[in-house]
């Protein structure tokens, strides 16, 4: 495993070793969501690359880039035993050099949901994620379902841009209780960690409502906010039904629909989504 830090590192070990090539983009402090991404690039691609970079553009200026935890040492650890060939671990200055003024805008689908909340948000991943495409050269890229919006946004890019990689969705990984896995989980105390288990009761409420039969799609949405309104330390960011691949809100469901939240656990927020039928 070649652990690189520079571009022209990361681009020699990619030229060097030949065959196919999958790539699974991360900010670090890396849980079992992120490893059920590298042994899916690892049983489908000859070669893996992981990057780890917490990407400061996708912060916004009151958001925890400053405090979003990192620890190589322990992710470089998780990673050895997985076969990963080359781990990309760049500075703030080797992906942002003094003059760097170019930017990826997707432009609709970044624009709901977590764009609305975090203005700009999209244009730092969409960025981030076109440089390491570039450096890299993957043949496929592997996404978690998690980060459900960041998916689209990945892949009407790769479209948009003509990029040659495969996109590869993959499941989201909870914890026992249903909490989705997430580096944040980390900031939550023992009592919050216990209401945090609202999200995932709430899309299971709704999930149960329309499996009862309900397509109103309002009525889902009051569904979720009925479960979170009962749980003191949670507070609603948003509650969405959205056509997955627009991310326009749903009047009826009828078709796919995209069931995603955010909601703030004391000052934590997560996001947490899951797709009908
Ligand atoms: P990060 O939050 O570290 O997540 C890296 C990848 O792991 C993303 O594709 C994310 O969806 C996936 N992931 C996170 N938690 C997961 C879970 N519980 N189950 C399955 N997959 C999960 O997403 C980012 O970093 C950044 O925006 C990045 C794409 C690296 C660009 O900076």
């Amino acid at each position: 495993m070649r652990v690189v830090h520079t571009i022209a590192e990361a681009r020699a070990v990619r030229r060097a070793l030949p065959g196919t090539w999958g790539f699974v983009p991360t900010m670090g402090y890396l849980h079992e969501g992120h490893l059920s991404l590298v042994r899916r690039a690892r049983a489908e691609n000859d070669r893996v690359a992981v990057s780890i970079f917490v990407n400061p553009t996708q912060f916004g200026p009151h958001e925890d880039y400053a405090r979003y935890p990192r620890d190589l040492e322990r992710d470089l650890r998780l990673l050895e035993p997985l076969g990963v060939d080359l781990v990309f671990v760049p500075s703030v200055e080797e992906m942002y050099p003094p003059g760097f003024q170019t930017w990826v805008i997707v432009e609709e689908v970044s624009r709901p949901l977590e764009g609305a909340s975090r203005p700009g948000h999209f244009r730092g991943v969409a960025t981030v994620v076109a440089k390491l495409f570039n450096i890299l050269q993957p043949d496929r890229a592997y996404f978690g379902q998690k980060d459900a919006q960041q998916t689209v946004v990945i892949r009407r890019m790769v479209q948009d841009l003509n990029i040659p990689v495969e996109i590869v969705i993959c499941p989201t990984v909870r914890e026992p209780d249903g909490l989705a896995m997430s580096s944040r989980n980390t900031y939550l105390n023992p009592e919050e960690r216990r209401a945090a288990t609202v999200l995932f009761r709430a899309l299971q409420a709704a999930k149960a409502r329309y499996e009862a039969g309900e397509r109103d799609a309002e009525g889902l949405r009051e569904a979720m906010r009925e479960v979170i309104r009962a749980e003191p330390l949670a507070r609603i960011d948003y509650v969405s039904v959205a056509d997955p691949e627009t991310l326009q809100e749903l009047e009826r469901v009828e078709g796919p629909a995209l069931l995603s939240l955010a909601v703030y656990i004391g000052t934590t927020r997560l996001i947490d989504n899951i797709m009908l039928p």
